[in-house]
């Protein structure tokens, strides 16, 4: 608990949209969150507006309880878990449809899914109201096009990106990680190998962007979804030589069934 016996700025709110099933990426945007705001909410929805007919949705994995827990041991002063229903009235209507990005990388796969989760984060910050909003590199398209919803509709919210949490093999944590057997989540440590491969070889002179790429690709052994290496100042995807900071962004699909389908991304810069 903090104790504030003084104002000299107004109390701030932190808040961290989640669709649960919480690990340690979720935990170190909360506890982040507890550093930098008096007051800290979680959300837990699993939004139906991001998943296509044929996704994941029912599948999703659901475990309140122990979200509850950690939760509070981060930190949390409120976990607000409400029903679909509760979000999506019978007489909603309206929805955030973004801009051209978010059919690219992917939306190219999921064309619905960014505006899905534009609309839900956009009604999430209307009900908590937060100064602060904490979202994770992870998702880094994702990052971007929140950004950019909150500068194009001057929302006064910052929001704060905070680093990528893997677990010790280099895999990324990601709630989906469950859907895998352990041989599967070593297969999917080719991710992160390939996002280490690039680095290295742009520390050692390599500029040619194809030339990256295919190195990226001749370390990941799953079935390529989509890699590309985009700007981090506009998302745009990159050709020719590099000679800005970029992100490595990907996907790709693991097993059969279910087909699970899993994202990463790194920092390349020269
Ligand atoms: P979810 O996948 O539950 O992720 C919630 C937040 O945790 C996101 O900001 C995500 O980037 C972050 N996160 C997930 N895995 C992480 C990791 N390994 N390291 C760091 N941060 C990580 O993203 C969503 O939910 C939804 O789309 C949401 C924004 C809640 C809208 O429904």
């Amino acid at each position: 608990m903090k104790v504030v016996t003084s104002v000299t700025t107004p109390l701030i709110t932190g808040f961290v949209p989640t669709m649960g099933a919480l690990h340690e990426g979720h935990l170190s945007l909360v506890r982040e969150a507890r550093k930098q705001c008096d007051h800290v909410v979680v959300s837990i929805l699993v939004n139906p507006l991001q998943f296509a007919p044929n996704e994941d949705f029912k599948a999703y994995p659901r475990t309140l309880e122990a979200d509850l827990a950690l939760c509070e041991a981060a930190g949390a002063d409120v976990v607000f878990c409400p029903d679909a229903a509760a979000i999506y009235p019978e007489n909603f209507q309206t929805r955030v449809i973004g801009g051209e990005l978010t059919q690219r990388y992917c939306g190219q796969t999921r064309p619905i899914f960014f505006n899905g989760v534009l609309t839900v984060v956009n009604i999430l910050f209307g009900i908590v109201r937060p100064q602060k909003a904490f979202f994770g590199e992870k998702d880094f398209q994702q990052l971007f096009l929140i950004k950019q919803m909150v500068k194009d509709f001057w929302m006064p919210i910052e929001i704060i990106g905070m680093p990528i949490i893997r677990e010790s093999s280099g895999l990324a944590m990601s709630s989906r990680n469950s859907y895998l057997s352990e041989l599967q989540k070593q297969e999917a440590t080719c991710l992160f190998q390939a996002i280490l491969a690039v680095q290295e070889a742009v520390k050692t002179g390599e500029r040619d962007i194809q030339a990256l790429l295919d190195l990226a690709r001749s370390k990941i052994s799953l079935e390529i979804d989509y890699i590309e290496l985009v700007s981090v100042k506009s998302l745009e995807r990159l050709t020719g030589t590099l000679l800005e900071p970029a992100r490595l962004l990907m996907a790709g699909y693991i097993g059969d069934k279910p087909r699970v389908r899993l994202i990463d991304n790194g920092l390349v810069t020269a």
